[in-house]
């Protein structure tokens, strides 16, 4: 399986030629197969790198009480997140949005809800350092793992240098999420593109009527990723837990106000601002990114606070015109049918099984007697 990977020779990967579904209509790239990701030219995959951030991905020495491993909240026995709605945070903090799956996030430019993070090397360094994530000072993790003679020998073969540093640790850790992808080979979708007609039910195939027609979907959610990577207001509503939790709103709070926020705002905001907490643009409130709808059978709940439990909701939601005053979409009017075809074809995005590894045994840590000899 890895050797796919490993095949992929560079950003421009993405641009492969896949075999091409249903034409959208203007501009509109259809759905597609989904091709290799794309491997940053400066973080080339080798087995050994990503076995290395396979165990760091694990490795609670990543965060600052060693409570929160990345793998505390995308846990692979919970679809790659934490399986809540919204998200908990370090000790200490409370998240206010869902904690995303990390399923297929190699194939997004931006990362996040609000896409305030552009690769997966930065994204990994603030996740293990950001006060709601692992909350640990770069040099204490690196000291850490310098108490490993195992993870001190891995570094070494992986990247040649003495001594483990931090930046190696998230370049590994990205490296492991470039494999945790969607293998097209067990997508009943990418199975029908590729020639097998037979891989969507009847009913599924009605759904993707709905899904390119009907329904609007591939408006935003089109490409082999079904996200255009562009940020929506689409008006989920605010989750009871954001408004009634205490400690999410000053989480919230606190980060929005660190990320510069004018002081009234940190005061007065009622609710997750979405992308305005990048951009601080007023027009951007409310919005997020559109997310891939692969992998959905595994990675329940949905929406960016996780307030939807099923896709059947997520369907109602979409036929009711979303939330109240969202000026993206319009009510559909879709029969029981056409929901329920719609359902059927959103679950044909996902893998049959769902993708999960072994957890690795972790390093022990040494004393300093046995470092030093
Ligand atoms: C305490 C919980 C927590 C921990 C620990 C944590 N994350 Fe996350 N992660 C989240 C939440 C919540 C989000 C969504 C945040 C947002 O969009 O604002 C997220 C988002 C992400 C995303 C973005 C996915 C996408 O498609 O945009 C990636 C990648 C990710 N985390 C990787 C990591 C890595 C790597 C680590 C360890 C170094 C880590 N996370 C540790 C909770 C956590
Ligand atoms: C105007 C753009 C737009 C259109 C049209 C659209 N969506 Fe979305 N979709 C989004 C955005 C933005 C989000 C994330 C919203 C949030 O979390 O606040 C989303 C989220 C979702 C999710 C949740 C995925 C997850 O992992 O949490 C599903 C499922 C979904 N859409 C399905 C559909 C279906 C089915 C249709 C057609 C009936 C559709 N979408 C039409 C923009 C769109």
């Amino acid at each position: 399986m890895i050797a796919k990977f490993l095949n992929s020779i560079g950003p421009l990967a993405l641009l492969a030629v896949t075999p091409v579904i249903a034409m959208a209509g203007d501009g509109v790239p259809p759905l597609a197969a989904l091709p290799p990701p794309p491997i940053p030219v400066d973080n080339p995959m080798t087995l050994d790198k990503i076995e290395l951030g396979k165990k760091l991905f694990f490795d609670g020495r990543l965060s600052g009480d060693t409570s929160s491993p990345c793998s505390a909240c995308h846990s692979p026995d919970l679809g790659w997140g934490n399986g809540g709605t919204i998200s908990f945070g370090y000790p200490g903090s409370m998240h206010w949005r869902n904690s995303q799956t990390i399923l297929n996030s190699a194939y997004y430019n931006k990362l996040f809800w609000d896409g305030s993070s552009q690769s997966l090397e930065a994204q990994a360094k603030t996740a293990a350092g950001g006060a709601v994530g692992g909350n640990v000072d770069g040099s204490m993790a690196e000291m850490r793992l310098r108490f490993s003679p195992e993870y001190v020998a891995a570094f070494k073969k992986v990247f040649g240098t003495e001594y483990p540093n931090a930046a190696q640790a998230w370049a590994a850790i990205a490296a492991f999420e470039r494999t945790i992808v969607t293998d097209p080979k067990k997508v009943p979708f990418d199975r029908y593109v590729a020639g097998d007609k037979s891989a969507l039910s009847a009913s599924a195939k009605a759904g993707m009527e709905v899904f390119n027609g009907k329904g609007g979907c591939i408006a935003c959610h089109n490409g082999a990723l079904a996200s255009n990577q562009r940020f929506y207001d689409i008006g989920v509503p605010t989750a009871p837990e954001f408004s009634g939790d205490p400690l999410s709103q000053i989480t919230q709070r606190y980060e929005i106000y660190a990320k510069g926020v004018t002081e009234a705002t940190y005061h007065t905001t009622g609710g997750d601002l979405g992308l305005y907490f990048k951009t601080k643009r007023p027009g951007d409130v409310g919005k997020f990114r559109v997310p891939s709808l692969r992998e959905l059978r595994w990675t329940d709940p949905y929406m960016h606070n996780g307030t939807m439990a099923t896709l059947a909701d997520v369907v109602d939601f979409y036929d009711a015109g979303g939330g109240a005053g969202n000026p993206n979409l319009k009510a559909l009017g879709l029969t029981a049918t056409e929901k329920t075809d719609l359902v059927a074809f959103l679950e044909a995005l996902s893998m049959d099984e769902p993708l999960t590894v072994t957890e690795p045994n972790l390093p022990a840590t040494a004393t300093w007697a046995e470092i030093a000899k």
